[in-house]
């Protein structure tokens, strides 16, 4: 398995820019089977979720053309119904978000259980109990089988905000007969930029941005060019690394209106990025100090559904934390499993408490040591990366193909801001 030896504790400058958004890029990839038109993609992010996604649709018999580095045009033209491989669809936890739009195109579906990350339970029971009220019927054997004989416009009452499960109606409501309306729907700038791909195919969606997405149903969708948004994962990953590199980093093109409570949260780290235009620049030379609560208390950063702060981005907060004077509480309220990468942390000379699997306590400034570790998922991983970027010596991070299945182009991109960084196979 490839992995990256890392020479840590040099200062880190430069400029970096983000790639497009993978959770947006993957839905999006899906709405193509919902027209027989082409759509093309731009900001795409060739990583390896989106590469794999790209396969499973060309299984399908979908035409994928790559036209640049980061632009590709599907067409679904004529596509019969084909159950997805379920060794492509094992690899990928979006594997899931064929639900939606083979149902809408086919009527009926079988699907075999997503792949992805292992960070948690990760409930489909939003998708499936949106899709049954949406008149579709489900059964879980080895596999998911659906069928659906007309999509009901109808109120749904989505049981939680689900990311994912939100795009898997939307995929398929798009098509409904009258009005659907998604209650308790999430709200992510990846849902924002599905919605408007949809529409621009031709839908009529309104709402968009809030958690009441009200959907008035076509007969067909046409193709449309769309471009992915900035990645503010990538960029909430930048500024943290740039805060405790010691140098200047730049993340250029940004979208400022999605990271209002990233910048409020990473605040409390005393991470504060001057903003010009839609470029940040973080100052890592300056030392940083954890913000406490009124009255003296130790301070919380919790994850929640958007707009509070992505759970994507708390194990890169925490490598950032591990390097800021003071204490401060890590309650991760969405997956059971997220927090415990941080003993990888704790190996290298991080002062941090595991309390229980959602919640951990850490202190700092902590000086950290080089390590041979092993990225668990794609969040874990890039927080590894960033610890052994500044823990002096050399560190090899195992099994990246789990980081890269989420940032393009990393090593590259660390390179540029002159980051001792080698892939090896
Ligand atoms: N959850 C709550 N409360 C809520 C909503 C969700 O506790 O109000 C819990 C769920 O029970 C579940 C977890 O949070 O355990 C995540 O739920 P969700 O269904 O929203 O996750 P998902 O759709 O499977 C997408 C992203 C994840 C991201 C989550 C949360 C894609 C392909 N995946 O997953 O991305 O962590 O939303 O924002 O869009 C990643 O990129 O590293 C990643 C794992």
């Amino acid at each position: 398995m490839a992995k990256f030896h890392i020479d840590g504790g040099h200062t880190l400058s430069g400029t970096v820019t983000p790639s497009g958004n993978k959770n947006e890029a993957l839905p999006a990839l899906m709405a193509c089977l919902l027209t027989d038109e082409p759509i093309t993609y731009k900001r795409m992010p060739k990583i390896g979720d989106v590469v794999t996604t790209c396969d499973v649709l060309a299984d399908l018999g979908v035409s994928v053309k790559w036209n640049s580095d980061d632009s590709l045009t599907l067409c679904a033209k004529g596509i019969n119904y084909k159950k997805p491989d379920p060794q492509l669809c094992s690899k990928i936890r979006a594997s899931i978000l064929l639900l939606g739009p083979m149902l809408a195109r086919f009527g009926k579906v079988e699907l075999s259980l997503p792949g992805g990350d292992v960070i948690g339970a990760r409930r489909i029971d939003t998708h499936w109990e949106g899709i049954e009220a949406l008149g579709g019927s489900l059964k879980l054997t080895s596999s998911i089988v659906g069928e659906i004989k007309t999509i009901q416009g109808t109120d749904v009452y989505l049981d939680e905000p689900s990311v994912t499960g939100t795009e898997n109606l939307l995929l398929l409501a798009v098509k409904c007969k009258g009005t659907a309306i998604l209650h308790n729907a999430a709200s992510e700038p990846h849902v924002v930029g599905l919605c408007n791909l949809l529409n621009a195919m031709g839908a009529k969606i309104s709402g968009i941005g809030s958690n009441r997405l009200v959907i008035e149903g076509v007969q067909t969708l046409k193709g449309a060019n769309h471009t992915i948004g900035p990645d503010f994962m990538e960029v909430g990953s930048f500024l943290c690394l740039g805060a405790i590199a010691g140098g200047h980093v730049t993340i250029k093109d940004t979208r400022p209106a999605d990271l209002g409570f990233v910048l409020k949260t990473l605040a409390r780290l005393g991470i504060n990025p001057e903003l010009k235009g839609n470029d940040l620049t973080i100052d890592g030379s300056k030392p940083l100090s954890m913000k406490k609560d009124i009255g003296g208390r130790i301070g919380t950063i919790y994850s929640g559904p958007w707009p509070a702060y992505p759970t994507d981005l708390m194990s890169v907060a925490i490598v950032a934390a591990t390097q800021s004077k003071g204490t401060m509480i890590f309650f991760e309220k969405m997956f059971e499993g997220r927090m415990f990468f941080t003993d990888k942390l704790m190996q290298m000379g991080g002062n941090i408490v595991l309390c229980d699997p959602h919640r951990i306590v850490v202190s700092g400034p902590a000086k950290l040591y080089p390590a041979r570790l092993n990225s668990p998922d794609v969040r874990a991983g890039m927080s590894l990366i960033m610890a052994a970027l500044i823990a002096e010596g050399t560190s090899v991070i195992d099994n990246i193909y789990q980081v890269e299945r989420g940032y393009f182009d990393i090593e590259k991109k660390l390179r540029g801001l002159g980051a001792k960084i080698r892939r090896e196979e």
